[in-house]
């Protein structure tokens, strides 16, 4: 039997769509497009899959006849693009059919075209509606696209492996494991959706992690790796896994002077007063490098870093049920500082998730 939705159960199906194309389509946006006849039955549905691929829409109404799609509702995530780029313009071929409405979640962010794929659409005589609920979460599936355009910065993820109490490591630097398989197989998933992971110098000498991606979804995908080590100490240890594990064209370590390196890129940035790199200078030449997310994972300070500049615009979270001890362990947020509770950092827009047992809180930080 054909399977009746709701106008809210077709946006979450087109959302849950989008999220499938999550590691594929940087810089694109992941977008999800679903289908209804006439009868409300659901037809179709699609995913931007691939950069350069056909998008969301084009994957719905792909196999499907003209006459299937008399009268049908679409349901799509952002609004159809006007423009021809790599791919021909949605709109206008949503245009070309027979369709009684199209309800978009999110207006194109980019203002030279944005309401432009919903013009072509009305031109057409066919219906469009914004679909005004579930703003955050359809905010929250192309959040990386829409920093971009709003901003044009890198979109910033904090990941912290945490204690109940707070700590990311025992302050002998051990730290593996603190969570349990299930976190960190999706720690390996959001390292495969940024387009590069960020980590400090000390957590490279002291972990010796190899930072690559092993997740089942990913088979084989390389990833780009940034180390911030102003004196370039890990330059002087080849043996170290990370250099082992990448291509020197894949790692990068940011530096405070002229260096260079078989093993590695340097990126030179300047220095802030207490002599640490500058991480908004550091993200400016990232995005001229066409990088469009960055995933930071490590260690306490590097994190409290980001924070503490606001450079920082989600955070994932994963909490084991385990104690360290305050005494005996390192706190995450060790270099944040907060003078009055009227400072403290609140989280937005807050979701969390169950992973065995251990707990995955994420929202946002700031703008
Ligand atoms: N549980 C987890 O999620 C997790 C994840 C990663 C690491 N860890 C643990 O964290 C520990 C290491 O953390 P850590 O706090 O000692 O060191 P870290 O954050 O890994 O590295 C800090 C170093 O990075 C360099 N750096 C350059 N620019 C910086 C900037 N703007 N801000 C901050 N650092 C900058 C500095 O060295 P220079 O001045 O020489 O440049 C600084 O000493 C290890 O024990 C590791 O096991 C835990």
């Amino acid at each position: 039997m054909a399977l009746k939705l709701t106008d809210d159960q077709s946006m979450e199906l087109a959302m849950q769509e989008a999220l499938l194309g999550a590691g594929f389509v940087s810089p694109n946006p992941m977008v999800g497009c679903v289908i209804l006849n006439s009868q409300g039955e659901l037809l179709s549905k699609g995913h931007h899959g691939i950069y350069g691929g056909p998008h969301a829409e084009a994957n719905a109404i792909q196999g499907l006849k003209p006459e299937q799609l008399k009268s049908a509702r679409v349901f799509v995530t952002l609004e159809p693009c006007a423009h021809e780029g790599k791919t021909p313009s949605c709109a206008k071929a949503l245009a070309k059919l027979p369709l009684a409405e199209v309800i978009y979640g999110l207006l194109d962010p980019n203002p030279l075209v944005s309401g432009a794929g919903i013009k072509i659409l009305q031109s057409a005589g066919i219906k469009t509606t914004h679909f005004a609920k579930r703003q955050d979460d359809l905010e929250e599936v192309c959040e990386h696209f829409l920093m971009n355009f709003r901003a044009q910065k890198p979109f910033v993820s904090i990941k912290v492996a945490s204690s109940l109490d707070g700590q990311l490591a025992l302050k002998t630097g051990e730290s593996q494991w603190i969570t349990g398989e299930a976190s960190r197989e999706k720690a390996h998933e959001l390292r495969a959706i940024h387009d590069i992971t960020v980590v400090g110098k000390n957590t490279v000498l002291t972990d010796d992690p190899q930072l690559n991606i092993r997740h089942p979804r990913f088979p084989g995908k390389e990833n780009k790796i940034l180390i911030l080590d102003s004196s370039a100490e890990c330059l002087k240890r080849p043996d170290l896994r990370i250099f082992k594990t990448h291509r020197p064209e894949n790692i990068f370590v940011a530096v405070a002077s002229d260096i260079s390196s078989p093993l590695a890129k340097t990126l030179r940035v300047g220095t802030q007063p207490k002599g640490q790199l500058n991480l908004k200078e550091l993200l400016a030449r990232l995005w001229q490098s066409s990088v469009r997310s960055v995933f930071v994972e490590g260690g306490a300070q590097v994190v409290s870093s980001f924070i503490s500049q606001q450079e920082a615009h989600r955070l994932y979270l994963f909490q084991a049920p385990i104690i360290l001890g305050a005494n005996s362990g390192k706190a995450w947020s060790e270099g944040v500082n907060i003078e009055n509770m009227s400072e403290k950092i609140q989280l937005k827009t807050p979701k969390v998730q169950q992973l065995d047992s251990d707990l995955l809180i994420t929202g946002r930080l700031f703008n």
